[in-house]
C-alpha cells in the first residue's frame, strides 16, 4: 500500500487551482474507483501513475476515468458527457479547442470518458499548448516562442515548463536569445534592451535601478551571448515593481 500522495500527484495537478484541497478525498476516491482491477496495489498505482502515457484509445485500468471523474469532478458526468464551460474553466480554451472532438467521441461512457480526459491531461503537457496559455503575452511573441522551439530536438520540449522557475541555468540553450533576436528585445547595435518592447511583447516590468544591476551579473556580455540574454532577462523578471 502506497501513501496516497503518491499515487495522487498524477491526476491531482491538474485540479490544482480548481480542487487543490481533495487530496485525502481524492486518494479515497482513486482507491474506490480501482476496486475492480484489486484496488490500491503498488503495481496498480505505479501503473496509473503512468496514465498520461496510456494509449490513446486503450485505458489500461477499464472504467477508471468514468469513475474517477463522476465522483470527484465538475467535468464530466455520466449521463450527460463532459461540461465544455467547466472544461474551459479547469484547462483552458487552447486545451479545449485542441480535445474538442475527443470529449464526445467513444463506443459508451467509460470510452467517452477516457477518451475525453486522456486528452485533456495530455495536452495541458504539450509545449506549444503551454506557449499558448502564457498569459499576458503579445501573438507574436507566442508565434516567435513557437518558431524557435521547433528546430529542437522534442526530447528538450518538455523543460519549456522550467522557464516559469527562473533558474540560472538556461533549460533549453540558446533558447530565449532565438526569442529575444526575433522580437529585437535587444539593439543589435549597442545592445540595449528594448524597454518598451520587453514591456508590451513579454509584459516584463522592473524597477529603473534594475537594469545596471542586471549588467553587472553579465560583467563580461562579449562572451557566450545565449548565456548573457538569458541570465539578465532573468534578471529583470525578478525585479519586477511591486
Ligand atoms: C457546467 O459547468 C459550469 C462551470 O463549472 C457550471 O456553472 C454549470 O452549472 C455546469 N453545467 C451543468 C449542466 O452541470
Ligand atoms: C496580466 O495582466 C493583467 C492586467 O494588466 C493583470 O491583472 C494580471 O495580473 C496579469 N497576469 C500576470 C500573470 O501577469
Amino acid at each position: 500500500m502506497l501513501p496516497f500522495s503518491f499515487c495522487t500527484v498524477l491526476l491531482a495537478t491538474y485540479f490544482a487551482t480548481s480542487l487543490a484541497d481533495v487530496s485525502p478525498r481524492e486518494g479515497q476516491v482513486i482507491a474506490s474507483c480501482l476496486d475492480r482491477v484489486g484496488g490500491m496495489t503498488y503495481e496498480n498505482a505505479e501503473r496509473l501513475q503512468r496514465y498520461k502515457q496510456w494509449a490513446d484509445n486503450y485505458e489500461e485500468f477499464p472504467c477508471f476515468t468514468n469513475c474517477y471523474l463522476n465522483k470527484l469532478s465538475t467535468l464530466y458526468k455520466e449521463n450527460s458527457g463532459f461540461n465544455e464551460t467547466a472544461v474551459i474553466e479547469q484547462f483552458g480554451k487552447e486545451v479545449h479547442k485542441v480535445c474538442q472532438r475527443r470529449l464526445s467521441e467513444g463506443r459508451d461512457a467509460c470510452d467517452i470518458a477516457y477518451n475525453g480526459f486522456h486528452c485533456l491531461v495530455t495536452m495541458l503537457d504539450d509545449p506549444f499548448v503551454h506557449i499558448d496559455r502564457l498569459p499576458n503575452i503579445t501573438t507574436e511573441a507566442r508565434t516567435v516562442m513557437k518558431d524557435c522551439l521547433r528546430p529542437y530536438d522534442r526530447s528538450l520540449y518538455n523543460r519549456i515548463k522550467e522557464y516559469s522557475k527562473l533558474p540560472t541555468r538556461e533549460p533549453i540553450r540558446c533558447y530565449t536569445k532565438c526569442i529575444v533576436d526575433n522580437l529585437q528585445l535587444l539593439n543589435p547595435i549597442n545592445r540595449h534592451w528594448n524597454i518598451a518592447s520587453l514591456r508590451h511583447h513579454l509584459n516584463i516590468r522592473f524597477e529603473k535601478g534594475s537594469m545596471k544591476h542586471c549588467h553587472a551579473l553579465t560583467p563580461h556580455r562579449k562572451r557566450n551571448a545565449c548565456a548573457w540574454v538569458f541570465r539578465e532577462l532573468t534578471c529583470f523578471m525578478q525585479s519586477k515593481p511591486k
